[in-house]
Formats: structure tokens, C-alpha cells, sequence
């Protein structure tokens, strides 16, 4: 049997006029194994905002202090998560709720003092997803992971996905985003790019903010046998589209 599909929603697509729920339970009733990975970025910055608690960027990731992880646990575990679950269920496909959190299934570590409690991933142990996926339902994980012992931590949602992919042995990863895929220097969408090809873009300052995480997610999947793309998930059928082979968006690596 093949490996499962991570689709990584991207907070910037959510309450679009897309179909990625309609696309997940065709896709899941197909025989497809989906795992599905969100962000939040857009709801967070949100939150953070009316709650008067202060947050900068540093290299496209969120800096995260004490207060603001709250906001991050409640806004992603709690909010986004929940409404990505109650969408796949309302357009008749099966689904569970997790964090990194849930099962010790992500477990990270602090690494830049100047990013508070943001994480990045040491382990991903997939007994709770491969479970879940067997059981016929699609988990939802929202990207937070747990250092030991007990401290939650702030991951980028793209990390995430990657590393979700890689410990699934998935077959595919998508990142549905709100751009039509990774543009070049005069923002010409590509349809494929290597890791040479990133390296370039990189050095021609082509790459920034949110993109940064996503090519890296995509560059460690492929290492293990995924093909990764990025697409627009507010355009209708783009999910569909890819698993049936036809061009959407940019496939990064091998
Ligand atoms: N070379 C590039 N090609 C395309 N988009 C780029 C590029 N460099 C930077 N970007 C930015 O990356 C953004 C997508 O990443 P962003 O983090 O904003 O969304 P997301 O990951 O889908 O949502 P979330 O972070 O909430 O999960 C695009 O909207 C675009 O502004
Ligand atoms: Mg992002």
C-alpha cells in the first residue's frame, strides 16, 4: 500500500472560498490515507492583536513569548483546529483533532533565545497518526510540539508537515497556500525547482517570509521519498488536481 498524504492547510487559505474539505473526504473515500497539518499565522496575529499582545517575525518565524504561546495554544489547538475538523466531518469524511502535544507525536526543543517558545522538531513518533489514519480517519494536527517534560512549544506549521511527512513515509505533501506556487525573481510561478534551483533563488533574495519554512519542509520530504508541491488552496480542485496528475503549482526537490 502506498504511504499517506500530508496536505499542509495554510492559515492564509482558511475561510477562503476553497475545497480543500470537499477534496480531503473524496480523496480519503478514494482509498488516499490523508494526514492534514494547519497553520494559523493570520488568526493568530489576530488574536494576538485584540489580546494587546506584542509579536515580531524573525526570519518569517513568530517569536513567542510566554503570553503569546497561550494565545498560540488556544488560537490553533482550540480554534483552527476545531473548525478544520467540524468542515471535514460536515462534508461527510472522518476526522480527529490532535497537536504535537497529543501522543508526545511531535516532541521538540528550544533552539533561539530570540524566539522564545518556538520549537523545532527532534522526533516525530507516528504510532497515534498511522493509528488514526488505519482507523479510517484523518488527524488534524496543529503544529505545536511538546519538549520535555512538559513544555509545550510554538512550531512552524510547514516544519511540521515535513517532518510529519518523513515519519509517515508519506507518498505525497502538499502545501496549500495562497499564492499559485513558488515564484521566481520577476514572480513567475515555477512548476518544478530542485534544491539548486532553491540555493539560486535564496542567494537572488527571491525567497522570504513564509516561503523559507515551506521549501525546507518541502527539500527534507523529498530527501525521503515524497514529492512535495505547493499550490494555491483557494482555488477549487487544486488538491484533486495534483493527485490526479495534472500541473498545479510548483513541485520542489527530486
Ligand atoms: N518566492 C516566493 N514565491 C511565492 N510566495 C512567496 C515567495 N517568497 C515569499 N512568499 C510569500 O509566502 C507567502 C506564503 O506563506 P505564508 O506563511 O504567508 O502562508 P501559509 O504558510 O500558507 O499560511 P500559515 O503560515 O498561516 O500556515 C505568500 O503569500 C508570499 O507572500
Ligand atoms: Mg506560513
Amino acid at each position: 500500500m502506498s504511504g499517506p498524504l500530508v496536505v499542509k492547510i495554510g492559515g492564509s487559505t482558511l475561510g477562503a472560498e476553497d475545497t480543500s474539505f470537499e477534496d480531503l473526504v473524496a480523496l480519503q473515500q478514494r482509498g488516499l490515507r490523508p494526514i492534514v497539518v494547519h497553520g494559523g499565522g493570520a488568526m493568530i496575529t489576530d488574536w494576538l492583536d485584540r489580546l494587546g499582545v506584542e509579536s515580531e517575525f524573525v526570519d518569517g518565524l513568530r517569536s513567542t513569548n510566554e503570553e503569546a504561546l497561550r494565545v498560540v495554544i488556544a488560537v490553533l489547538r482550540g480554534v483552527v483546529n476545531i473548525e478544520l475538523v467540524a468542515g471535514i466531518i460536515a462534508h461527510g469524511g472522518t476526522a480527529a483533532g490532535f497537536c504535537g502535544v497529543d501522543g508526545a507525536v511531535v516532541r521538540a526543543e528550544r533552539y533561539d533565545p530570540r524566539l522564545g517558545f518556538v520549537g523545532r522538531v527532534t522526533q516525530v513518533d507516528p504510532a497515534l497518526l498511522d493509528a488514526t489514519v488505519e482507523a479510517g480517519v484523518i488527524p488534524v494536527i496543529a503544529p505545536i510540539g511538546i519538549e520535555a517534560p512538559d513544555q509545550p512549544l510554538n512550531i512552524n506549521a510547514d516544519t511540521v508537515a515535513g517532518e510529519v511527512a518523513r515519519a509517515v513515509s508519506a507518498e505525497r505533501l502538499i502545501f496549500l497556500t495562497d499564492v499559485d506556487g513558488l515564484m521566481d525573481e520577476d514572480g513567475r510561478v515555477l512548476s518544478a525547482v530542485d534544491r539548486p534551483g532553491i540555493e539560486a533563488l535564496r542567494v537572488g533574495g527571491a525567497l522570504s517570509g513564509g516561503m523559507i519554512p515551506k521549501v525546507e519542509a518541502c527539500l527534507r520530504a523529498a530527501e525521503a521519498g515524497a514529492v512535495a508541491q505547493i499550490a494555491n488552496g483557494r482555488l477549487p480542485g487544486t488538491l484533486r488536481r495534483i493527485i490526479d496528475g495534472e500541473q498545479a503549482g510548483t513541485r520542489v526537490g527530486g
